[in-house]
């Protein structure tokens, strides 16, 4: 049974050859007793004639070919004749006569139409991944998993040129507080005690970088138990690097780089050699956002020092209690409807608005909205040239505290922009976003948190600020590359200097026992000597997809879960038996479990 050529590989030049396929059957016509059946496999699909007159037997048993039935067939390629050519499959200008078939295996009718194009698969997505092994077969995903692979292939390329070493840390690891929360593995042997999969090797390719190996990266599978959304899955890869003697530009640098070679080889593009830096606090202020879609300009602009002047009571309370006010210029949406606002202020309404002013700019650029009375002229033209608005713009205003204000306006970009169409999936709009803040308060925990982890190095010349106590003002060393609003990657320079890590350990409310219940291991491995060293990680899921113009990561992983972190096929997870959790010393302690 073997193949001369794959399903996509038939040219004009093999016309008059013998030829043997294997595939499935895509589809199957019969065209007044001639029929007519697409073979498919991964590489693409072939014509394949039985016709009465040349080999009745065979014609008998094609008769019964249903479609995904598996076919192996011998036959002599032709040219189709003049006219009857198809130059959407790469095989369209032949097809093949067929002297023998063997039906390999047959299949029920499939609840999935496999040769149905992308835009019409439209079943809901529980049943897809019930049918999972079907969806697969579809062209456009193995399309998917096929770029993955040649992308992943580039990756192991980059970092072998560029001296990467490619270790291998622990999938059972020591679970640790922060991050989001731990998938946990109880231990047979260790009656009571869990290992928790790797949120990231974080500390591990830290470890490495003290073992002096200088130079790390790794495809690392992660796994984190958090609310789930498009671009989110509980387990996912990460490419995972640490560099030893570095600082940020460097590791910056090497990753400029890495999207040229790599990112830009894969996908045919050009991107620029270095790719430009922006700093968080101006991402925040300018795009409402720390990954900001630059494919279209829409800028936020604050307004505070003309609103607090004005008699407007929502705006002058806001800035009195530390709150700022955002103005953003949608450019020539003067004709939206009072609908279309509506709706617009209930969507800002879900990140936390109270409300949203807003203005038109009618001719000669005249301002005029329903809360004038409480404006001067001065004061309204004063926000139209703020917020850069003119004739034929609507201008929408934000007021609430600094970070509500900032996202909830962020938000309004986006929407405004998808509602414009000015998401133009051809761009690729990559930024580096720097100087974060070393520290987040957290209303729900009322203290400071890590923003990136807690092994991030401060900026060197805020680190004074940082030992005198001043959380609020320290940034740190920490970078995200954003492409087109998207996170794809992320990392930082880490803290070298024990000292300084016990420091920050003190400034998180963690005490020494904590620390040392926590991260024993690794606080007392930075006292043998730890390189300075920094590195970052991509999801490597959300690059493809993102690279590919799509929100979600799921087309782009072969089996992935569902929203509610399970999967419908193997349906796991699952029940397991009573002797299983014994010998695991675990007992289940949910009321309507009867087992
Ligand atoms: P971070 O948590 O930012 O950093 O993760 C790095 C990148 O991983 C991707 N990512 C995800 N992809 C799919 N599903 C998820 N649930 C998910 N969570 C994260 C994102 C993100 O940018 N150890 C640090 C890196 C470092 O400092 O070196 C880390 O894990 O694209
Ligand atoms: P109100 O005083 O609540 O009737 O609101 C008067 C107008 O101000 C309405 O158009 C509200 O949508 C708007 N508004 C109220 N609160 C805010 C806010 N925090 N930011 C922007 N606009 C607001």
């Amino acid at each position: 049974m073997k193949r001369t050529h794959n399903c996509g590989e038939l040219r004009k030049q093999d016309v008059g050859k013998i030829v043997s396929l294997a595939g499935w059957v895509d589809r199957r016509r019969d065209l007044g007793g001639v029929i007519f059946v697409d073979l498919r496999d991964k590489y693409g699909k072939t014509q394949v004639v039985f016709n009465p007159d040349r080999n009745p037997e065979v014609h008998k048993i094609a008769d019964k070919l249903r479609n995904e039935f598996v076919i192996y067939i011998t036959g002599e390629v032709q040219n189709r004749p003049e006219g009857m050519q198809n130059d959407k499959i790469s095989t369209g200008d032949i097809d093949v006569k067929v002297d023998n078939l063997q039906i390999l295996n047959e299949s029920l009718t499939p609840p999935i139409a496999i040769n149905d194009p992308k835009e019409e698969c439209k079943e809901n997505d529980d049943f897809r991944l019930t049918y999972r092994y079907l969806d697969l077969r579809r062209p456009w995903i193995q399309k998917n998993l096929m770029l993955k692979s040649r992308f992943l292939k580039a990756v192991y390329e980059f970092f072998y040129a560029n001296g990467f070493e490619n270790v291998e840390t622990p999938v059972l690891c020591k679970s640790t507080p922060e991050g989001a929360r731990d998938y946990l593995v109880p231990s047979r042997v260790n009656p009571g005690k869990f290992y928790a999969l790797p949120q990231s090797p974080q500390q591990y390719k830290q470890l490495l970088m003290i073992a002096g190996m200088d130079r790390y990266f790794q495809i690392a599978k992660c796994f984190r138990d958090e609310d789930l959304r498009a671009d989110r899955q509980p387990e996912f890869t990460q490419i995972d690097v640490e560099m030893s003697f570095v600082n940020q530009e460097d590791v910056m640098e090497m990753f400029d780089k890495f999207v040229t070679d790599v990112m830009g080889k894969v996908w045919n593009f050009t991107p620029p050699r270095h790719i430009r830096h922006m700093d968080w606090h101006e991402a925040m202020l300018k795009y409402g956002s720390d990954k900001p879609d630059l494919r279209f300009d829409l800028e936020i602009h604050d307004v505070s020092d003309i609103a607090k002047e004005s008699n407007f009571g929502v705006f002058k309370s806001v800035v009195a209690a530390g709150g700022k006010v955002r103005g953003i210029a949608a450019k020539g949406c003067i004709d939206f409807t009072r609908k279309q606002i509506d709706d617009l202020t209930a969507f800002v309404g879900r990140y936390g608005a109270k409300g949203l002013v807003w203005m038109r700019v009618k001719e000669d650029d005249v301002v005029e909205t329903q809360v004038g009375k409480f404006f001067t002229t001065e004061q309204l033209n004063a926000f139209r040239d703020t917020v850069g608005a003119k004739n034929g713009d609507l201008m929408f205003f934000i007021a609430g505290p600094e970070k509500t204000a900032a996202t909830a306006m962020g938000q309004l970009r986006l929407e405004i922009a998808r509602m414009k169409g000015l998401k133009d999936p051809k761009r690729r709009e990559f930024v580096w976003i720097t100087e974060f803040p070393m520290f987040e308060y957290s209303e729900t925990e009322g203290r400071y948190m890590a923003m990136h982890h807690p092994f991030t190095a401060p900026l060197p010349e805020h680190l004074d600020m940082m030992l005198s106590g001043n959380l609020k003002d320290c940034n740190a060393q920490a970078y995200d590359l954003v492409l087109n609003g998207v996170e794809i990657g992320g990392g930082s320079i880490r803290i070298h200097d024990p000292k300084v890590q016990e420091k920050v350990f003190r400034l998180l409310g963690l005490s020494e026992e904590q620390v040392k219940e926590k991260f024993g291991f690794f606080v007392d491995a930075f006292k043998y000597g730890a390189p300075p060293h920094g590195g970052l990680a991509f999801g490597l899921d959300r690059v493809v997809a993102t690279l590919e113009g799509e929100d979600s990561i799921r087309d782009f992983i072969a089996f992935p879960k569902n929203t509610s972190a399970s999967s419908p096929m193997d349906q796991c997870p699952s029940d397991v038996d009573l002797a299983q959790l014994n010998d695991l010393h675990i007992s289940i302690n949910i009321a309507d479990k009867k087992k």
